[in-house]
């Protein structure tokens, strides 16, 4: 039977992570690439799995990992971003994973994602985030546009709309 789970990320995971990472910084948010290797994402894993502002959860299906969906705590907001393998997308996994990902949990939520990144406004979209500010091709979405993560952003950030 076909199964979809949600699950928290494990030290082995990091390798599978890695490669997600640099997928997401290659595509993702701001199109910086830095290819970071093994050993230092080994070390970067070890250290949010014990930090309870982070949360690094995994999406599987069928027991195969096939995206991932980090929230990391930061100014009184929950800072969603997401990554599904390549070889799974377009198949609603992008927007089932976060809707899993953040059941139960409280807001606010808050993701930022490239103006043209169509699936991922899409996905911001159908968990109720708003898009409440655009910086150069960014824009930030969040759930409540009074919370201290947008007002950083806004603060640090002189082209706001
Ligand atoms: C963004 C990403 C997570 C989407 O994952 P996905 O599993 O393909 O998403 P879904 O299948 O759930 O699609 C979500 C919506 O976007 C649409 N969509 C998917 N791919 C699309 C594309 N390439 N162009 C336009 N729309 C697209 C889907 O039709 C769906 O719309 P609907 O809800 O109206 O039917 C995936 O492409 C990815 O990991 N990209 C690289 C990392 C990244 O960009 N992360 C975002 C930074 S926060």
């Amino acid at each position: 039977m076909c199964k979809f789970k949600i699950r928290n990320a494990v030290l082995d995971d990091a390798k599978q992570l890695l490669i997600w990472r640099n997928e997401y910084l290659k595509t993702g948010v701001n199109g910086i690439f830095v290819k970071q290797e093994l050993s230092s994402q080994v070390k970067w894993l070890n250290k949010v799995l014990d930090d309870e502002c982070f949360d690094i959860l995994i999406a599987e299906y069928n027991d195969v990992a096939i995206g991932v969906v980090r929230i990391e705590k930061k100014y009184n907001c929950n800072v969603l971003s997401w990554t599904v393998d390549s070889s799974f997308r377009g198949q609603g996994y992008g927007v089932q994973m976060v809707k899993s990902a953040i059941h139960g949990r409280h807001g606010p939520f808050c993701a930022v994602v490239r103006s043209d990144n169509v699936a991922s406004i899409k996905i911001a979209n159908s968990i109720g985030l708003k898009p409440i500010f655009t910086y150069e091709q960014l824009l930030v979405f969040s759930s409540d546009a009074d919370n201290d993560f947008v007002k950083e952003w806004v603060a640090n950030n002189s082209t706001f709309k």
